[in-house]
């Protein structure tokens, strides 16, 4: 089965998915979206209003303003995969719960699995936990660390950004570099193919690129009605 094949058999898995309660409430599912073949991965928290009508990740508002980001580091939508941790809208955009991260996280290893991308972006601390487990993100934000035969950069949400100004700057920073962390990164997993290959969720941050950070304790995800 090609890449294209098995994301889009993942896909259809999603649109039928009655692991977790956020079935009842979806009007469609949203399983993502890119090239099978994207280096950079963003992974966001879940879908809004939008999304949950239209089937496609980060076409509100949040949405709006990735795409500025992207344009930051010279890239356009098109070049990069975009999902969510939760498939399914958490309604009046709630935050996702254990159960239902747990729920659907198969389905994200499995399109990580066969994106194989070579930077993921977490966009905001659902995401960001999934990596880095008890990290706060006002101290890891924009720094690349390898984790297992990827790097990972934690980024600010977009829409947190959107809603608060003191983020903006940052954001818009972390995005500009993307450009010179993927070259490091394409000449770091060209020439270091022999790192045994572990289950994502198991991944331990190895090193950073950028200042040296040391996990913190988790710090609770704050409701975020944003989308
Ligand atoms: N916010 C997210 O985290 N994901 C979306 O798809 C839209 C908004």
């Amino acid at each position: 089965m090609t890449a294209q094949e098995t994301l889009a058999k993942i896909a259809s898995e999603v649109s039928t998915c009655t692991n977790c309660d956020l079935h009842k409430t979806r009007t469609l599912s949203v399983p993502g979206e890119g090239p099978a073949n994207a280096e950079i991965m963003l992974i966001g928290e879940g879908p809004g209003a939008n999304e949950d009508m239209q089937g496609r990740p980060f076409i509100g508002a949040a949405g709006k303003f990735l795409v500025e980001l992207l344009a930051q580091a010279g890239l356009q939508r098109t070049d990069v995969w975009i999902c969510n941790v939760v498939k399914c809208r958490p309604p009046a955009n709630r935050d996702p719960m254990p159960e239902e991260l747990a729920a659907c996280n198969l389905f994200l290893e499995r399109q990580i699995e066969r994106i194989n991308p070579k930077i993921i972006i977490t966009l905001g601390r659902f995401s960001m936990y999934k990596f880095m487990p008890g990290v706060k993100i006002t101290q890891v934000h924009g720094q690349m660390r390898r984790i297992n035969n990827r790097f990972v950069i934690a980024m600010f949400h977009p829409a947190a950004a959107l809603h608060q100004a003191a983020l903006k700057p940052a954001i818009l920073a972390d995005f500009a570099k993307l450009p010179q962390l993927l070259d490091t990164a394409r000449k770091e997993l060209n020439t270091n193919k022999t790192q045994p290959a572990m289950p994502e969720k198991q991944a331990q941050p190895e090193t950073s690129h950028d200042a040296e950070t040391s996990a913190e304790q988790m710090e609770p995800p704050k409701q975020m009605k944003l989308f």
